[in-house]
C-alpha cells in the first residue's frame, strides 16, 4: 500500500520499553525500503532524547525544533542519510517537547501534512514509553509497528501499549517485529504469547479483536553493536550479517505487493 492519492503510508515504530531496538529497525527498514525504490523519511520523533543523529552519524544541525520554533523551513531541516532516505531529527534534549502541548500538537500535525505528499513511506521513529507524546506521535500514523524482545519486561510494555492504542485510538494494522531473538523461530512463540493475552483481556472489550500482524525476527547479533560503534548503518556497514539480512526480508514484508 504504498503511494496512496493522500500520499505515504505512515507508521510509528514503538515499543513501550526502551532500548529494544526501535532507532536500529527504522534506520535499516529505511534503507532496505529506500533500496527498493520507495521514497522514505525517518522522522526521529523521540522529541525529548533523540540519538537517530548519533547512529548515522549525522549532526543535528536543522531540526524540527527550529521548524517548530520558526527559525527554519522543513526543506532546510530534511537530510539526506547513508541508506538513501531522507531524516528529520529531532534535536537531543529538548525538555520542553517532553509534554504534549497544543502547540507541539498543531506543529507536528503540520509537518506531517507536509511530509505526507512528498514520501511513499514515513516512519516515525518514536520514544520509550507510552507518554502522552509518544501516544500522540503514533495516532498520526496509518499503521504502528511495534518492536519487542522475547524478554518479559519488554513483552509486558508491549502488551501495555497495544492495549493503550487499541482502546483509546482508531483501529489500524498493527504489526509486531521481534528483535533480538536467540534462537530461530523464537518470534513465532513470542507473537503467539503476546496474541494470547491481547485475544484474553484486551479484544472482548473492542468492536473487532486486534490482531498482531507478524513482520517478522531479527536475531541477537554482534553485528548491529559494531555497526553502532563505527557509527555506521548496519545495512551498509555489514550488509551480510544476519541481522542485516533479517531486517531486509522483514522490509520487504512492508513493500507494496
Ligand atoms: N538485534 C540486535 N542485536 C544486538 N544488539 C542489538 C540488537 N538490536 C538492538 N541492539 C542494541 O540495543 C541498543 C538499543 O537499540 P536502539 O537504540 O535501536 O533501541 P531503541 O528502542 O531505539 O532505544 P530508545 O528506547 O532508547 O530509543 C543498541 O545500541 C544496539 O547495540
Ligand atoms: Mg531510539
Amino acid at each position: 500500500m504504498a503511494s496512496t492519492p493522500r500520499g505515504a503510508v505512515i507508521t510509528a515504530i514503538t515499543s513501550g520499553k526502551g532500548g529494544v531496538g526501535k532507532t536500529l529497525v527504522a534506520a535499516n527498514l529505511a534503507a532496505a525500503l529506500a533500496r527498493a525504490g520507495q521514497r522514505v523519511l525517518v522522522l526521529d520523533a523521540d522529541l525529548g532524547l533523540a540519538n537517530l543523529d548519533v547512529v548515522l552519524n549525522l549532526s543535528a544541525r536543522i531540526t524540527l525544533h527550529d521548524v517548530f520554533t520558526g527559525k527554519a523551513t522543513l526543506d532546510e531541516a530534511l537530510q539526506p542519510a547513508p541508506g538513501g532516505f531522507s531524516v528529520l531529527l529531532a534535536g537531543s534534549g529538548l525538555v520542553e517537547y517532553s509534554r504534549m502541548t497544543p502547540e507541539v500538537r498543531d506543529k507536528l500535525l503540520d509537518v506531517i501534512a507536509q511530509v505526507r505528499p512528498r514520501f511513499d513511506q514515513v516512519l516515525l521513529d518514536t520514544g520509550a514509553g507510552i507518554s502522552d507524546v509518544v501516544l500522540f506521535t503514533v495516532s498520526l500514523a496509518d499503521e504502528v509497528l511495534i518492536v519487542a524482545t522475547p524478554e518479559p519486561t519488554s513483552l509486558t510494555d508491549a502488551y501495555a501499549t497495544v492495549k493503550v492504542l487499541a482502546t483509546t485510538q482508531p483501529a489500524r494494522p498493527m504489526r509486531l517485529l521481534v528483535n533480538q531473538v536467540q534462537r530461530t523461530g523464537e518470534a513465532r512463540t513470542v507473537a503467539a504469547q503476546l496474541q494470547q493475552v491481547v485475544d484474553r483481556f484486551v479484544s472482548p472489550a473492542l468492536a473487532a479483536p486486534v490482531r498482531l500482524l507478524p513482520l517478522g525476527e531479527v536475531p541477537m547479533d554482534a553485528a548491529v553493536r559494531e555497526s553502532v560503534q563505527r557509527r555506521q548503518l548496519l545495512m551498509e556497514a555489514l550488509p551480510g550479517s544476519p541481522a542485516a539480512v533479517a531486517l531486509g526480508a522483514a522490509a520487504a514484508r512492508l513493500l507494496p505487493p
